[in-house]
């Protein structure tokens, strides 16, 4: 029963967005001693591995997805030894760490887009003539036109903010940087790497023009998911397979087919993708049901993932949009045992396990994100879902700073009830929650199959088992009655004798017959 699973096939990963972590240096941003000085949190809480955001050189014209340096931390972030003491604290408690890489796109500030201006190492990046409109159709992620002006009257291609010009795959130079990168933090002792926008950097030959509704990220347009990109993970797993310890890599590909998702984790290319289909369904039992049977049919290696620092909070998808609505947790919290009882891996983000809502009435001015001032204000961009951790304390900045210090973004002060001290004394909490949860996952670790089975059930309620677990998750508005068992592992809320209340989910437990 216990062949050798790699680490990452069944690990809980836990997203840190650097900016809003912990603040070691009182600069109001979070750091990498700040998020040291928390590692002991993560391994208490349960986790097996966390993602750290991009914290190289940048300008921060996107929060760090904009690289100057590839090879550097920011002087905001800390620096390349504050790195390294944090990649070995966090392997001595045992927590792996996977990294972000961004491919499609380097800061303006970097040097080649530097020398590129000046004429130089210009077939780096993706400059078209075009007068005085640009070369073609082609919209910015996030609004506007994705070309801009050089000064002397090219364009350069930028799919996000122009101060993100596209990288041009389509030179070998390209490649070889980006190995060596690779190289680089892998020497440095990471596990993994998280590959930003990974169903980009190439586009279709001849920049032809598209329809606006083949813009947005889809399976495969001129713009994403061009197939030319798989070469380039074939790639990167030689080099990731040439380092010992279970190297990996995860893919950010926003598809709208699990078969194309399938695409990208093929046995030599990348190790896993993220499966966004959940993340982008509504709460509704029959849309789960089907999002786990297309993903299983699809991929060997699923993923699950709920929240990240580009989407509202679940808590607050799952409330109709409300920042306060008790629904929303009790959903998000039923929602997570649904995740963790799936088999693959998880991936959690930060906060998540204090079951914040997103912030929706940041003040105008505060707001950071590109896309608000981009959209004229017209979207909201994603701040709300990157106000600093509250940990302790009951004013700002709540331990997420020294005392004294504003964090970059406003907390609310409703987050006096969600600081990870207050909720750590509490056993009815959602940290305890995620604490019991991610325990019991461990105890069952490498004891459960593969595959699940359905159990007949309503629309509503899904039932699912693995073996001696069973998981019963209500998205309906009555009670549903639970199946026989001989245990309750754990509920997303106490279960009360045998019938599961709406908008929870329990895992029950009976040994193999
Ligand atoms: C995806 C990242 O998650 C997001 O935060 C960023 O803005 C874009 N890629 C561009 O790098």
């Amino acid at each position: 029963m216990h062949m050798e699973t790699p680490w990452w096939r069944d690990a809980v990963v836990y997203e840190i967005y650097v900016r809003s972590f912990a603040d070691a240096s009182g600069d109001g941003v979070g750091d990498l001693p700040g998020i040291r000085q928390r590692l002991p949190y993560l391994a208490e809480l349960g986790v097996d591995a966390i993602w750290l955001t991009p914290f190289y050189r940048s300008p921060m014209a996107d929060g760090g997805y904009d690289v100057a340096d590839y090879r550097d931390v920011d002087p905001l972030f800390g620096t390349l030894a504050d790195f390294d003491e944090l990649v070995s604290e966090a392997h001595r408690l045992g927590l792996r760490v996977i990294v972000d890489i961004v491919p499609n796109h380097s800061s303006s500030a970097h040097e080649w887009f530097q020398a590129a201006l000046r004429g130089e190492g210009r077939d780096r990046y993706v400059f078209r003539d075009g007068g005085d409109l640009p070369p073609n159709n082609w919209q910015s992620t996030f609004s506007g036109p994705a070309w801009s002006k050089a000064p002397d009257g090219q364009w350069y291609l930028h799919l996000f903010a122009p101060e993100q010009p596209d990288f041009n795959w389509r030179n070998l130079e390209v490649h070889s940087e980006f190995l060596d990168v690779l190289r680089f933090w892998l020497d440095r002792g990471v596990d993994g790497f998280r590959i930003d926008v990974a169903m980009g950097l190439y586009k279709a030959e001849g920049l032809p023009d598209t329809p606006p509704e083949d813009q947005a990220f889809k399976a495969e347009s001129p713009i994403w998911g061009r197939p030319e990109v798989h070469e380039v993970y074939r790639d990167w797993r030689k080099v990731l397979d040439s380092y010992e310890g279970e190297r990996m890599a995860i893919g950010e590909v926003w598809t709208d087919s699990a078969e194309d998702l399938a695409l990208y984790v093929r046995p030599d290319e990348l190790h896993q993708s993220f499966n966004f289909a959940w993340l982008e369904a509504p709460w509704s039992g029959p849309a789960f049901k089907k999002i786990i049977d297309d993903t299983l049919a699809a991929v060997t290696a699923p993923t699950w993932v709920l929240s990240n620092h580009d989407v509202v909070r679940h808590v607050t998808r799952y409330g109709n949009g409300l920042t306060n609505s008790t629904t929303g947790l009790s959903r998000a919290r039923a929602a997570l045992l649904a995740m963790l009882a799936l088999p693959g891996s998880a991936y959690l983000y930060q906060g998540e396990e204090l079951g914040l809502p997103e912030v929706k009435d940041l003040p105008p001015e505060a707001r950071q994100d590109p896309i608000f001032a981009r959209s004229k204000g017209e979207l909201p961009g994603r701040d709300g879902c990157r106000v600093p951790i509250p940990w302790s304390g009951v004013a700002e900045p709540y331990g997420f700073s020294p005392d004294g210090t504003r964090p970059w973004l406003p907390q609310p002060v409703e987050w006096v009830v969600l600081s990870a001290e207050r909720q750590s004394n509490d056993p009815g909490s959602t940290l305890s929650f995620y604490q019991e949860a991610l325990r019991a996952r461990r105890e069952l670790r490498g004891t459960l199959p593969d595959e699940i089975t359905w159990v007949d059930s309503s629309e509503d309620a899904l039932i699912f088992s693995r073996g001696p677990l069973t998981c019963v998750i209500n998205c309906g508005s009555e009670s549903v009655r639970l199946p026989s068992h001989e245990r309750v592992l754990i509920g997303s809320a106490p279960v009360d004798g045998h019938l599961l209340l709406p908008d929870t989910a329990a895992w029950l437990y009976t040994p193999d017959a």
